[in-house]
């Protein structure tokens, strides 16, 4: 079998974890990757063949079947449609674009020239999460009453902390909301198949200065800073964001995203109220999804291919009792992408794909304006 040859663009944190997931399908090729930072020397880092500084160098030369877009915010829109005008496939990293016009120009584009593409949600494979879609989709939840919960970190917790994502010029106009509470939002109405009419939505920002190294910093690293090493920059985007929606159905949800919640890593939380009984996941205790009973006693549903959805089947590796988790959620989300990609099939729905990234950036839009209005708004 010919194996495809994909390109990865932007190998910081995120990039490294696309290289090693799509190791692990086995079909895929990757060949090449590209950095402005240094090609070459990022390409020995994670044991690929050829490195670039510049991305359309390597698109030019590499016969690339799919493209992965792993760069800062702000680098999407152009990579992507650079890629698409040179007949490849792309998967771009969340948050899509900077803005609801750039995403609307990427959707027309891919629908015109019938490109598979898709934006990385891939928190959407988590096997509980697909069992609490099966669950809802099947009736077995009820009518929804209320969706809750929050997406909370704390490696912005420090006014010393500092990324490339506290700059809106490369970030965005949102940032928590953009950065973090878009996966949840996504996750949400593709569990319950509807989509938020109306939302209400209040900023914080905890650090109004930070103090931004001289020189570049890693994301995630934590380093020690001293005064010399720093200058102190005015923030502008949330470093929190707490959102009220109402869904199509008639259901209330309420989100709470923070980069600042001290020990709080990356946890997700999901909590459904039906009429018939009641789901729970914590991203901290994955394995397991709680199922609230008001006639008889509650259960927790082990990650176990045996008895779970075939939804949920579809994207668990391993037998029960193995610990599946993030990088398990790359792996099944781009063997989704690719299955589409060999077939040319641009009508698959299980993956996030441009539709749901400009959704995304209608709801980023949205979130702003309410907070701004500090008001309701209709989406
Ligand atoms: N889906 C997820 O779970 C997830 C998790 C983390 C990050 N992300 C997203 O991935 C993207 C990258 O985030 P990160 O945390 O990996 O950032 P990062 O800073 O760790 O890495 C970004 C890399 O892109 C390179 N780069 C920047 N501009 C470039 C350009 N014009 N051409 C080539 N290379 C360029 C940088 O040198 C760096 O190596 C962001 O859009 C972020 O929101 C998604």
């Amino acid at each position: 079998m010919e194996k495809l040859r994909v390109g990865v663009v932007g190998i910081g944190f995120i990039g490294a974890a696309h290289v090693e997931a799509l190791r692990r399908l086995g079909y895929v090729d990757v060949v090449a990757v590209a950095d402005q930072s240094g090609g070459a020397k990022r390409a020995e880092a994670v044991f690929v063949e050829h490195g670039y500084d510049d991305y359309r160098e390597m698109i030019e030369k590499e016969n690339l079947d799919a493209v992965h877009i792993c760069t800062p915010n702000n680098t999407h829109y152009e990579m992507a449609m650079y890629a698409m005008e040179h007949g490849l496939s792309v998967m771009v990293e969340k948050p899509f674009t900077m803005t609801v016009e750039q995403a609307e120009s990427l959707c027309a584009y891919a629908k015109e020239h019938n490109i598979v593409t898709a934006v990385n949600h891939s928190l959407r494979m988590n096997p509980q999460v697909q069992q609490m879609k099966a669950m809802v989709r099947s009736g077995e939840v009820g009518k929804i009453y209320a969706v809750t919960g929050s997406y909370l970190q704390d490696w912005l917790f420090l006014e010393s902390d500092w990324s490339w994502r506290l700059d809106p010029k490369l970030s965005g106009k949102t940032r928590a909301f953009s950065d973090i509470g878009t996966h949840w939002i996504d996750m949400v109405e593709d569990i319950i198949g509807e989509r938020a009419v109306e939302l209400l939505a209040e900023f914080d920002i905890m650090h109004k200065t930070r103090k931004k190294p001289k020189k570049e910093v890693a994301t995630f690293s934590g380093m020690a800073l001293r005064p010399e090493d720093y200058e102190d920059v005015p923030i502008e985007t949330e470093d929190w964001c707490s959102i009220l929606f109402r869904f199509e159905n008639g259901a209330i949800g309420s989100l709470n995203v923070s980069q600042v919640t001290a020990g709080r890593k990356n946890q997700q939380i999901i909590s459904i109220s039906g009429s018939k009984c009641a789901l729970h996941w914590d991203s901290e205790d994955s394995q397991e999804l709680w199922i609230g009973r008001r006639e008889t006693f509650n259960q927790k549903a082990p990650k176990d291919p045996s008895i779970l959805s075939d939804e949920a089947q579809k994207v668990i590796g391993y037998p029960g009792g193995h610990v599946e988790g993030f990088p398990d959620t790359f792996k099944m989300q781009f063997s989704k992408f690719y299955q589409a990609v060999r077939e040319k099939d641009t009508s698959r729905k299980e993956f996030a794909n441009f539709e749901n990234g400009l959704r995304e950036m209608i709801l980023n839009e949205k979130v702003y304006e309410s907070a701004q209005k500090r008001a309701w708004v209709k989406i």
